[in-house]
């Protein structure tokens, strides 16, 4: 039998608060290399404070979190970050000023990696977002808003990360784009990456991802092989009404 390589990102019993709030009441999940995994759940579920908890924005005090077999939490966001995890939050916090072009430099130099590797990163992300070459010399903010998550998505792959934490990116974008960004971010596992995406579409969820699970109220209600469940009417009818 063929060994499981090791996950990219384990949760184990995680516990996590908003001060006296306790949001995450023993979430436990995995996510290995060339994988993409759908976190689904109705509003307030508990999937953005998944997200945050394992990028040490949120207070965890119970369970065990491990990206590519190291202990994060307690550490600060930057540390997780070095320990290979890529977080593309909602709101995609372009800077102002900055074309797309420099924010892939910044990210490269941030990679710390030779310089032949970094432009190899880089024009590998142009690869996987083309629509982003016309507009390399632009003022990323002014972008659309589907182009600014191509941009946020393709620093997080030139920085190097392995494991990419993508959390509501297609919000608000035309269908096409959504579809277009979801491609992409199974591509993106295709070649080797742990993706975990947390997305309000579960359709487009569920046709994307290897595994599924279902958060309600803090707790994981449902998981499983997205594959079987999207041969499941019932399971699609029952659960994914969110
Ligand atoms: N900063 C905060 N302080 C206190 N409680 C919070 C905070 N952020 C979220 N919560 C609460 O934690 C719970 C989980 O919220 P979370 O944002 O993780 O849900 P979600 O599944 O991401 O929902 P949505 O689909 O709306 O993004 C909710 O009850 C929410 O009200
Ligand atoms: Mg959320």
């Amino acid at each position: 039998m063929r060994a499981e390589p090791r996950p990219l990102l384990e949760l184990d019993g995680v516990q996590a608060y908003y001060g006296l709030a306790h949001v995450l009441q023993g979430v436990s999940l995995t996510v290995g290399p060339g994988e993409l995994v759908a976190l689904l759940g109705r509003n307030g579920a508990g999937k953005t404070t998944t997200v945050r908890s394992i990028m040490g924005l949120v207070s965890v005090r119970g369970g065990r979190i491990r990206c590519d077999g190291r202990d994060v939490v307690g550490l600060p966001a930057e540390q997780v970050a070095r320990a290979g995890v890529g977080y593309v939050p909602e709101d995609r916090r372009m800077f102002p000023g900055l074309t797309v072009r420099e924010n892939f430099r910044l990210a490269a130099l941030g990679s710390r990696r030779p310089r032949p590797q970094q432009q190899a990163a880089v024009r590998r992300v142009l690869e996987v977002f083309p629509q982003l070459e016309p507009h390399l010399d632009r003022d990323a903010s002014r972008l659309s808003g589907g182009q600014q998550q191509m941009v946020a998505v393709g620093r997080a792959l030139i920085c190097g990360q392995k494991l990419l934490l993508v959390d509501e990116i297609t919000q608000g974008l035309a269908p096409n784009i959504a579809a277009d960004l979801g491609r992409m971010l199974r591509r993106v596992a295709d070649e080797g990456l742990g993706v975990l995406l947390v997305e309000q579409n579960s359709q487009m969820a569920l046709e994307l991802a290897d595994r599924v699970f279902v958060l309600d109220q803090g707790v994981v209600v449902h998981s499983g092989d997205a594959a079987a469940l999207r041969a499941d009417p019932t399971w699609m009818a029952q659960h994914l009404q969110l």
